[in-house]
């Protein structure tokens, strides 16, 4: 394979491109710095085993994009894409430790996929952060039709909630626990209950981002503007209403309204030491 930037045609090796330009300079091993970003010969075992040349030809071209802020739209994409492939890869293990009794292993599952999550959302900071709504406007032209309903990733995520809850009611129903006694009895329950946990942690932050991501939309298109697929932006509003495990957050109104309520509605005594 030909030595190939990304700024510079196919077969152009480094040499030719240094000597056809007034400004390069061999570096101090002798080899000629050339702009633009080298692809790579795949040749190294780095290479080979990241796929280097085939990874980092997926993005348009430099001199094809419409805006200088293209290659970090695009990016961020492609790589919330990738760390939505592992989040789905570990839920899938934890789906099979749950099926398989191993509650540990199931939750250090969950525990790797919200640190996914939260690089997720530091990434919906950087599109807010960096991408100006003029440059937004330009990049918008070559996307089609395209939607983030559409990700691939994201979809098997929402389908992937409902076999969530089905392997851990399973895994109850197994040792006979209700989800009310696992959090009644948390410390004799502890590993259900930390297991609960897990999940809406999961929950939490799935919500979050959605909400983090509607901030965004909020902060480039505006909430009046319509998606390219022609829809209002406030159908992302019924997304970040949704939960997927209701059942593990509607408990805490239950047991919050029966604890008891000597408390409630009465003044703290005036004098401290009277409690
Ligand atoms: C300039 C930045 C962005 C804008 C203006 C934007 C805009 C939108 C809009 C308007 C929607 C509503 C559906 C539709 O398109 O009709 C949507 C949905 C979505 N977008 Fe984005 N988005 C941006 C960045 C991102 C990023 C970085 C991701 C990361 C993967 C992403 C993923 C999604 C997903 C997964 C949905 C579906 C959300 C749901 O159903 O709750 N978007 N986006």
């Amino acid at each position: 394979m030909s030595e190939s930037f990304l700024n510079q045609p196919e077969g152009a090796s480094a040499s030719q491109a240094a000597s056809s330009h007034p400004s390069r300079h061999p570096d101090v091993t002798g080899r000629y710095y050339v702009p633009g970003f080298p692809i790579g010969e795949g040749k190294t075992d780095y290479e080979k085993y990241l796929k280097t040349p085939e990874l980092l030809s997926l993005q348009t071209p430099l001199e094809q994009a419409v805006s200088p802020e293209e290659p970090l739209f695009q990016l961020t994409h492609q790589a919330s894409e990738l760390w939505m492939k592992l989040m789905l890869i570990e839920l899938e293990r934890a789906i099979g430790f749950m099926d398989e009794d191993k509650i540990l292993m199931a939750c250090r599952c969950f525990r790797l996929v919200d640190d996914c999550q939260m690089v997720l959302m530091m990434q919906v900071d950087l599109i807010a952060r960096h991408i100006s709504i003029v440059e937004y406007a330009k990049i918008r032209t070559v996307l089609g039709q395209g939607s983030g309903m559409e990700s691939p990733g994201f979809n098997r995520l929402l389908e992937m909630a409902p076999c969530l809850w089905e392997s851990f009611s399973a895994l109850l129903a197994r040792r006979g626990k209700t989800i009310r006694e696992i959090y009644t009895d948390y410390e004799g329950n502890i590993e259900l209950h930390t297991l609960a946990e897990a999940l809406v942690d999961y929950d939490d932050l799935f919500h979050k981002w959605r909400a983090h991501h509607f901030a965004l939309v909020a902060r480039t298109i505006g909430t009046e503007a319509n998606s390219l697929k022609g829809l209002s932006t406030q159908v992302l509003q019924k997304g970040v209403k949704t939960r997927f495990f209701p059942e593990l957050l509607d408990l805490r109104s239950v047991l919050t309204n029966e604890s008891p309520v000597a408390y409630g509605g009465q003044p703290l005594p005036q004098d401290e030491s009277a409690r």
